[in-house]
């Protein structure tokens, strides 16, 4: 049993770089990258589309793009581009977790 809605250490700082890192944290699979500007950003690593986790993807400037049909997500989770069609579907999005960077941890 885990206690929701408090702050947890998810990795060291130095873990989380521009290659998705997968973790399962509280049972739920947590995607944790940097965007290009340096960011750190924990999303949950199921894509919306057909659940390959994110972590398989790649950063993409400061998004993340899922690794099988190229869905890209940014920081907040909401899906901003779909290779092939120029709209994107406004419910197709991750959730974002809340993340800080503090003392060696985020
Ligand atoms: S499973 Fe992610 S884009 Fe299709």
């Amino acid at each position: 049993m885990f206690l929701r809605n408090c702050w947890y250490a998810a990795a060291w700082d130095d873990e989380v770089s521009e290659t998705p890192l997968g973790r399962t944290i509280l049972g739920e699979p947590v995607v944790l990258f940097r965007t290009a500007d340096g960011r750190p950003v924990a999303l949950e690593d199921r894509c919306c589309h057909r659940s390959l986790p994110l972590s398989m993807g790649r950063v993409v400037g400061e998004t993340l793009q899922c690794g099988y049909h190229g869905l890209r997500f940014d920081p907040g989770g909401q899906c901003v581009a779909v290779p092939g069609q120029s709209t994107v579907p406004p419910g197709a999005r991750v959730r974002a977790f809340p993340l800080v960077e503090r003392y060696g941890w985020v």
